[in-house]
């Protein structure tokens, strides 16, 4: 796929088939999202794939607990975004695969800012890349709450060096997918020449 068209058809994907992803191909993705740029090359970023049945319905479990502390803000969102946040909560929109970026802590917290827009990088790569590959990714702030965190920490066995930053959905995209319509903002908004 053409670099323009692969940053035009990146959206985020909120709906998946049944289709595993290959190994082969979330190798791929992860390589890519190693290639990204990072403050002083750190390369602050660890991926655990989770992809079984039984560990995927531990972590949705984990998310349903959580959920009660989230319902204020939930209450206050659309009518579809509240239909795609209950569809998150119960089957995580039937992604096969979710991908958990975790940062090194390296005791130094100066880093961190840093280390958040490496991350960012590196999950960028990763979704251009699926997109690139014929699949859809969505990044889900979601994943992480009060106590989710911990559980999940347990669930994929991260050492307590490692803390979550983002976890993305992966999975080929359903025929019927239309993504939720978002406006983007114009050229004009955003750049300031000088
Ligand atoms: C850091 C980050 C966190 C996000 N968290 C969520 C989330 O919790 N739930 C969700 O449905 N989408 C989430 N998204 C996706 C955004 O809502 C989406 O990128 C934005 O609306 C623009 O739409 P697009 O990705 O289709 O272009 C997140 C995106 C980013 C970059």
């Amino acid at each position: 796929m053409d670099f323009q068209e692969v940053v035009e058809r990146r959206r985020s994907v909120r709906g998946y088939g049944r289709k595993k992803v290959s190994k082969r191909i979330i190798n791929r993705l992860i390589l890519n999202a190693g290639k990204a740029p990072s403050a002083c090359n750190r390369q602050p970023w660890k991926f655990f794939i989770v992809e079984d049945r039984s560990n995927m319905n531990k972590i949705v479990s984990a998310l349903q607990d959580d959920l009660p502390s989230r319902t204020d803000e939930i209450s206050k969102k659309s009518e579809i975004a509240q239909k795609l946040l209950q569809d998150f909560y119960q089957n995580l929109w039937n992604a096969p695969c979710v991908v958990f970026v975790y940062r090194e802590i390296t005791g130094d917290e100066t880093t961190k800012f840093y280390d958040l827009l490496s991350i960012g990088c590196a999950v960028e790569n990763l979704a251009l890349s699926a997109t690139n590959e014929g699949l859809g990714a969505c990044m889900s702030g979601g994943f992480k709450g009060r106590e989710v965190d911990e559980k999940l920490r347990k669930i994929l066995n991260v050492p307590d060096n490692y803390e979550l930053i983002i976890g993305i959905t992966l999975g080929y995209v359903t025929d019927n997918f239309k993504p939720i319509k978002i406006k983007q903002k114009e050229l004009k908004d955003i750049l300031n020449y000088i």
